[in-house]
């Protein structure tokens, strides 16, 4: 089964072709950063706009690398929401059309159940496991028992971590996304050289909260007279040490409380080395399996999709053309697989 995959929720323009939902035909990304980098984030009407210029040449370049045609399609998969609603509309519009005029279903699927969900277009992984899902948007642990069951364990009450990566490196002038740059500083600073808390981690429950080591970083900031290489080197490593610290300690101790010992780290945080790095040693030390997609796919991609779009076809499970995008939409109102109105499709 060959599906085309759609992803437009935020601020890359991605279509990539998946076989059988694992094998990875091609995909493409074409990123808007250099756009948004001026403004600082991400704006959600240009993002929109440059979807629109884009998407049409994403979409032929996926179907010319994977070396298929339109008709050799089986199926169209969009990203429904959560996201920016201009932007997730430009890839759901564009979905139906093909979808409409080629005869094939549609379905339209969650950003994060294709972050959580990618490892498995590497890995040979079985559920349940435990999900960390770390990105611009989300810091939330999700309890995975099989595609479309999932259940939010925690989640951040206030920032997502990349958001705090984004912000932190703002505020160091090492402008915007900032998570690969604190990253890339934070091998050649000192982790201890300054304290910034460690939020939420002696807590019970198994929730974040970012905004406190924010502050305390701009307070560090504001306490040195000239923030040199030196310094910005060393907040780097200490503020990405703090945020590993929390990350990794509540990942596994929400494993230990589910009783399981697989665990997925997703979405674009993950792709950060200091993270990777101590998951690596806690997998050693605490017998757990702890797998992260490559960085290609821990960043928004398009081939993510293809994992629950080939699942929920398969089972006959699409979507009508009154399908619409959703800004802010809850992993947890999913339906597992075979708990499904099969119906659901008419409209
Ligand atoms: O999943 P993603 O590509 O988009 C969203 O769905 O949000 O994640 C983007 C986030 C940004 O906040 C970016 O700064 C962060 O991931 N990020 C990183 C690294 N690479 C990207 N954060 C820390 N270390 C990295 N190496
Ligand atoms: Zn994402």
């Amino acid at each position: 089964m060959l599906i085309l995959c759609i992803e437009t929720s935020c601020d890359e323009t991605a279509a990539a072709v998946v076989g059988n939902g694992s094998e990875i035909l091609s995909n493409i990304v074409a990123s808007q950063i250099d756009v948004h980098a001026r403004f600082g984030g991400v704006v959600p009407e240009i993002a929109s706009r440059k979807h629109l210029e884009s998407i049409s040449q994403v979409i032929e370049a996926a179907l010319r690398e994977a070396k298929v045609s339109y008709d050799d399609l089986d199926g169209v998969a969009v990203t429904r929401g959560p996201g920016l609603i201009g932007a997730l509309l430009v890839g759901l519009s564009v979905g139906k059309g093909i979808a409409c005029a080629r005869k094939l279903p549609l379905i339209g699927l969650h950003h994060i159940e294709g972050h959580i969900l990618a490892p498995l277009l590497e890995t040979d992984l079985s559920f349940p496991y435990l999900a960390l899902a770390v990105s611009g948007g989300h810091t939330h642990l999700y309890r995975v028992d099989g595609i479309g069951s999932y259940r939010t364990i925690g989640r951040t009450l206030d920032d997502a971590a990349g958001e705090a990566f984004d912000k932190v490196a703002k505020m160091l002038g090492l402008g915007y996304p900032g998570g690969a740059v604190i990253d890339r500083l934070a091998t050649e600073g000192d982790p201890e050289a300054f304290v910034f808390p460690r939020p939420m981690l002696h807590k019970k429950g198994l929730d974040f909260s970012f905004s406190g080591i924010k502050t305390a970083v701009m307070y560090a900031i504001r306490s040195l007279e000239k923030v040199d290489e030196k310094s910005t080197r060393d907040i780097a490593a200490s503020f990405q040490a703090a945020v590993v610290e929390v990350l990794t300690r509540k990942t596994v101790r929400a494993a230990m409380e589910q009783g399981l010992e697989r665990i997925v780290v997703a979405g674009g945080v993950a792709c950060n080395r200091g993270l990777r790095q101590r998951f690596a040693e806690l997998a050693a030390s605490e017998g757990l399996q702890i797998v992260f997609p490559s960085p290609a796919l821990c960043a928004d991609n398009a081939a993510m999709l293809g994992v629950a779009a080939n699942a929920y076809l398969e089972h006959g499970r699409h979507d009508g053309w009154r399908l619409n995008a959703v800004a802010n939409w809850s992993l947890d109102q999913l339906e597992p697989l075979g708990g499904f109105d099969p119906l659901a499709g008419e409209g």
